[in-house]
């Protein structure tokens, strides 16, 4: 993702702020020297009759094979992108801002125990554990274009079910406009949240947000899975949005809660930089970016991540059934 963020040497009152919040007992320890040794010492540890609780959890994280619908609801005729490129070329700030970065970072990241709420306006609240994410609404392949404002795309098979499925169930009421998304806040498992160079000058938690009607659309997906897997942390385990006619950064990832509103509600990068990026981020190849074209884009297939392989960006990413919900927008607006 682009950085409008500068990096300044000066500590400013926030950047303190955060330090205190994550400055928790195994941060505080770790900022002692037990660095990296943590695992060993556990084990020491628990030989020697006493327990470093946090660490006794820890787990690195291993996908799991799910259990899912065939054929494929979605289909593309392109070539998908190979596994090992969707799991290690990523945008995950929490963990970073290299590419490859969420993939080193977050391999411990845990994922089990999970809540997912929906509240807000609804009449029927409903949270979510680890094992209801995968079972109560019935699993289905999608195999779905990737856009990224960046302008490189990717042909991913998610698994996952209709994020209206779980609006249905919480049944919202008439005053619901908007759906606002929220990621995890956890500085101790995600270092891009303790540090504001390293998360990129984001205001954590990441949130995102869609109209009703969008999130409601059939091609809205909530992505449990990739590749006929859970999904890896760093493609945002345990569960996360997909909408795939708009630019990747509306795809929110590890998301803890989903509250219906009757406001259109802020979304992170647009606070970061209005000027850039708006709520609807609808792809749009006529529209360049203010600081580049998005007329074209990097397909990431079989070749190296440096192959030129430029093809034509297309109208809402190629899924011009959308169209009808901005009917009424001028689309020529950067939106
Ligand atoms: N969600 C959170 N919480 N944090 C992020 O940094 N990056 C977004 C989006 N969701 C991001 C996020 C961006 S910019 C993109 S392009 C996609 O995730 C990338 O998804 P992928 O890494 O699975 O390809």
């Amino acid at each position: 993702m682009p950085k409008p963020f500068k990096p300044s040497v000066q500590l400013k009152e926030n950047d303190v702020t955060d330090e205190r919040v994550y400055m928790n007992r195994r941060s505080l320890l770790k900022s002692m020297g037990f660095i990296g040794a943590s695992t060993l010492l556990a084990k020491s540890a628990s030989a020697a009759g006493w327990f470093w609780e946090d660490d006794e959890e820890k787990v690195p994280f291993k996908s799991e094979p799910l259990e899912f619908s065939q054929p494929p609801k979605f289909q593309i005729s392109e070539t998908r992108t190979p596994e090992n490129k969707v799991i290690s070329y990523n945008n995950f700030y929490e963990f970073g801002t290299a590419k490859d970065a969420p993939a080193k970072n977050a391999t411990e990241f845990q994922t089990n125990p999970w809540t997912l709420t929906i509240d807000g306006l609804v009449k029927k609240p409903i949270t979510l554990d680890y094992n209801a994410l995968t079972t109560r609404f019935p699993l289905e392949e999608r195999i779905y274009r990737l856009r990224c404002v960046e302008a490189w795309s990717m042909v991913i098979p998610w698994v996952g079910f209709e994020l209206a499925a779980l609006i249905k169930q919480a049944d919202p009421l008439m005053s619901a406009k908007y759906v606002a998304f929220e990621t995890l806040y956890d500085p101790d498992q995600m270092p891009g949240q303790r540090s504001r160079f390293m998360g990129g000058g984001i205001d954590y938690p990441y949130v995102e947000g869609l109209r009703l009607d969008e999130a409601m659309h059939p091609l809205t997906m909530m992505a449990v899975g990739l590749y006929g897997k859970t999904l890896p942390p760093q493609n945002g385990a345990p569960i996360r949005l997909v909408v795939p006619w708009k630019y990747g950064f509306k795809s929110i990832k590890s998301i803890v809660r989903i509250r219906l509103t009757d406001k259109e509600p802020p979304t992170t990068w647009n606070r970061l930089a209005a000027n850039e990026y708006g709520f609807y981020a609808n792809v749009n190849p006529n529209v360049a970016h203010p600081r580049w074209s998005q007329a074209s884009e990097r397909r990431i297939t079989t070749g190296g991540l440096l192959t030129r392989n430029r093809i034509d960006t297309q109208l809402f990413n190629g899924y011009t059934e959308v169209a009808p919900m901005y009917n009424d927008m001028n689309l020529s607006r950067y939106y």
